[in-house]
């Protein structure tokens, strides 16, 4: 998957300073899943836009603090001083837009997210119909809270590799046109279509860009045989939009930052008759992102993306710390590598064995 770059003779041991970065799309899980995973996101950022697709999923408030706190208790005191988690709420069509008023006026939701129903992971008790949280849409476009969304139909006459292209058309421009005022996140785009559709758009539309739909195309999934561990939703596209979607990303415009998407689960979650869709990034995303920057020969664009485009879509301010990042030769014996297993719990508690993205490879960057 790492291929060689503009800047692949590059000494290595140099090194690039980032401002501190925030991932702005991630699941947590809950449980022992959560407390096995969540260091692995604070290490690297700030803070972290936490999704809400738990079972049952967070649609109050007090849910959305409870489940910071326990977020913040699983890091532990050192960790968690350096973390902020930023809730979201999970839109349904129960969900009253007083709701979303109290939390965002607690200082608890900073968006609420989109799930169509059957979309993805745990959206079954997501929104069948956009016009019936019409009334919540306007409330969000009032109070300036963003909608994240989840950009895929439902439509099982939509083939699966058309299914973010056909939502943007049928749903997403609609939607921009109906709440001119609202701020929108289409998040984890696949497609050359998104990428077109966010630079396009005004500052009312931004866009998250995970790690994995940069390095891998659709022949990821079937390389060799069925390989769960790179199949998520949106599931890669052809190569053409992988392309597209570099360019988007390096192209330093405001409207693309970081949201890695990291979505674990356990083997036996993965490696079954009909495996969950998720790619566990969060060990090593900086590192993954530094090595397309890298070998797009943009690393001068990695802060914009990673540090500043988010916080700036949001309203927040930037982090005041740095993080180091230090080139290392792959090919070296002393390079770090990515395992090919992490082993989280017990010893064969296969609910607690993930396999992270990158499994087995060197990157060209690595975290001080
Ligand atoms: C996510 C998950 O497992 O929660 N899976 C995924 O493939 N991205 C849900 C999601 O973001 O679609
Ligand atoms: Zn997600």
């Amino acid at each position: 998957m790492a291929q060689p770059g503009p800047t692949s003779l590059a000494l290595p041991g140099q090194q690039i300073c980032l401002r501190r970065p925030d991932d702005w799309h991630v699941h947590l899980r809950d449980g022992a899943l959560m407390q096995a995973v969540v260091a692995a996101t604070a290490r690297q950022f700030a803070r972290a836009i936490v999704m809400p697709n738990l079972t049952p999923p967070i649609t109050t408030a007090a849910a959305a603090a409870a489940y910071r706190q326990r977020i913040l208790a699983a890091l532990g005191p050192k960790l968690a001083a350096g973390f902020q988690p930023l809730m979201t709420a999970y839109l349904s069509d129960s969900l009253q837009p007083q709701e979303l008023i109290k939390g965002q006026a607690e200082a608890i939701f900073y968006a609420a997210k989109l799930y169509p129903a059957g979309a993805t992971t745990n959206s079954a008790a997501g929104v069948r119909d956009l016009a019936t949280i019409a009334p919540l849409l306007e409330t969000m476009e009032r109070i300036g809270l963003p909608l994240l969304v989840h950009g895929e139909v439902t439509d099982p006459a939509v083939d699966i590799f058309d299914r973010e292209a056909v939502f943007i058309e049928r749903q997403l421009l609609p939607l921009l046109a109906r709440h001119p005022g609202l701020k929108v996140v289409l998040e984890h785009i696949t497609t050359a279509e998104a990428a077109a559709c966010v630079a396009e758009a005004g500052p009312q539309l931004a866009a998250t860009i995970t790690p994995h739909h940069l390095h891998i195309n659709r022949n990821a999934l079937f390389a060799g045989g069925l390989r769960p561990d790179f199949y998520c939703l949106p599931v890669a596209k052809r190569e053409r939009h992988r392309l597209a979607l570099r360019a988007a990303a390096t192209s330093g415009d405001p409207s693309f930052f970081l949201g890695t998407d990291s979505a674990p689960h356990g083997r036996q979650a993965k490696e079954a008759a009909c495996g969950c869709a998720g790619i566990y990034n969060a060990p090593y995303a900086i590192e993954s992102y530094a090595a397309v920057f890298d070998q797009e020969g943009a690393l001068d664009k990695l802060e914009g993306f990673a540090s500043e485009h988010g916080p700036r879509f949001y309203g927040l301010p930037l982090n005041r710390g740095v993080l180091t990042l230090e080139r290392q030769d792959p090919q070296s014996e002393q390079a770090v590598t990515v395992p090919l297993r992490l082993e989280l719990g017990q010893a064969g508690d296969e609910s607690l064995a993930l396999v992270p993205f990158h499994a087995g490879e060197a990157l060209p960057w690595r975290l001080r």
